[in-house]
């Protein structure tokens, strides 16, 4: 089987991590972010991954040789000159959908999705209803700030709403996908929107049906929703595979720590806590709802909460950073200094206090 994964967003709302590398190469719970669609996919009995590549390609392509060998499966990268948005990439590719495909189905994934993937499920339901296209919806909490999706008791979509105002559905487009690949020949070669034009269109003509995601879901592709998606997928390998997690006495709760990472006995780490690889937590440090990228470091008696360590980054010792604050790679944060909840730059020195919210340290 084949599935196309959409790879080739700008990132913005993720910079500053994304000045450093593409939004699905960023570490999410201590792996590449795609990565997770890669193994679930793989899993599921997919043999061949069309990248679908835009925005910073080299350092995409650098990656995929390393993805081939660990997921045993077939990357091709499929490479925009513009934008084609989140439809045209899948004609663009048609080619490599379409060969050697004798079911004629394919799975389409945005790439910053991330929840327990009921790919068998998604496959046994779209065999069943047998039309063109089937989407999965996850439930949210305010449905008015998203376009929700209305189908019937069968699942087959009747209507998308954008923003309802009264409540018509609390269900929305998670943003993973499997069609036949007639699909494609509904889409131009051209930038085009799968969400704003194509589904419509197989709404009405009863081409498209909806299945409801089981579990937790989230959309990570900004610093808030990649720190709460953290929590969840903590939460997740809890339950599946909890010898994964760290244990300890000074861990508290839900704790992923690469075993290259030097973590200081006396630091109190947890919960929703994940630290990559080489990474150094010194004595006395606390840290919760904390993401540490590769390399990075958090010293002495700092205490670090809801925040993005970006890569190489360096905080000092006697630091206290709180309030959704993003480093990107190689920040440095000198000791005993408040940061709150600002985004700083790649290869930026901080030497004062950041009382303010929100601001932006270029
Ligand atoms: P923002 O700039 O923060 O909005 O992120 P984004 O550019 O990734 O946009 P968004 O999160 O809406 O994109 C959803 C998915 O579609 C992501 O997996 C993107 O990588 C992907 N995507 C968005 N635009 C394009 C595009 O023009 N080409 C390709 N190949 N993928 C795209």
């Amino acid at each position: 089987m084949k599935a196309l994964i959409l790879v080739g967003g700008f990132g913005t709302r993720l910079r500053p991590l994304t000045f450093s590398c593409p939004k699905s190469i960023v570490e999410f719970a201590n792996q590449p972010l795609v990565t997770h669609q890669i193994k679930a996919l793989v899993d599921v009995g997919v043999t061949d991954i069309i990248l679908a590549i835009g925005f910073q390609p080299k350092a995409m392509i650098e990656k995929i040789k390393q993805f081939e060998e660990e997921y045993k499966v077939r990357i091709i990268c499929s490479q925009e000159v513009e934008p084609l948005g989140t439809g045209g990439p899948l004609r663009l590719a048609k080619e490599h959908l379409v060969k050697d495909n004798p079911e004629g189905l394919f799975f389409v994934l945005n790439s910053d999705v991330i929840c327990d993937f009921p790919f068998k499920e998604m496959l046994a339901f779209h065999k069943n209803h047998q039309k063109e296209g089937t989407i999965l919806l996850t439930k949210v909490q305010d449905p008015t700030k998203y376009g929700v999706v209305v189908s019937d008791s069968n699942g087959r979509i009747e209507r998308f709403i954008e923003k309802p105002k009264q409540f018509i559905s609390d269900r929305i487009n998670a943003g993973i996908y499997l069609f036949n690949t007639s699909v494609i020949d509904r889409i131009p070669l051209e930038p085009h929107m799968l969400e704003l034009n194509t589904f419509p269109t197989m709404a009405k003509e009863a081409q498209l049906y909806s299945m409801d995601l089981p579990g937790f879901w989230m959309d990570v592709g900004q610093p808030k929703d990649f720190v709460i998606g953290t929590t969840l997928i903590l939460e997740s390998i809890r339950t599946k595979n909890p010898s994964a997690l760290s244990t300890g006495q000074n861990i508290i709760g839900n704790v992923l720590i690469d075993p290259t990472a030097k973590i200081s006995p006396t630091a109190v780490i947890g919960p929703n806590v994940t630290i990559g690889p080489d990474c150094i937590v010194e004595e006395g440090a606390r840290l919760k709802n904390v993401v540490m990228l590769k390399n990075s470091t958090v010293g002495a008696h700092s205490w670090v909460d809801n925040t993005i360590v970006g890569w190489d980054s360096k905080i000092g010792k006697w630091v206290r950073i709180e309030g959704l604050t993003v480093l990107g790679e190689d920040v440095k944060i000198k000791d005993e200094l408040f940061i709150n909840g600002c985004s700083v730059l790649p290869h930026k020195v901080i030497s004062t206090s950041i009382n303010e919210k929100g601001q932006i340290l270029m």
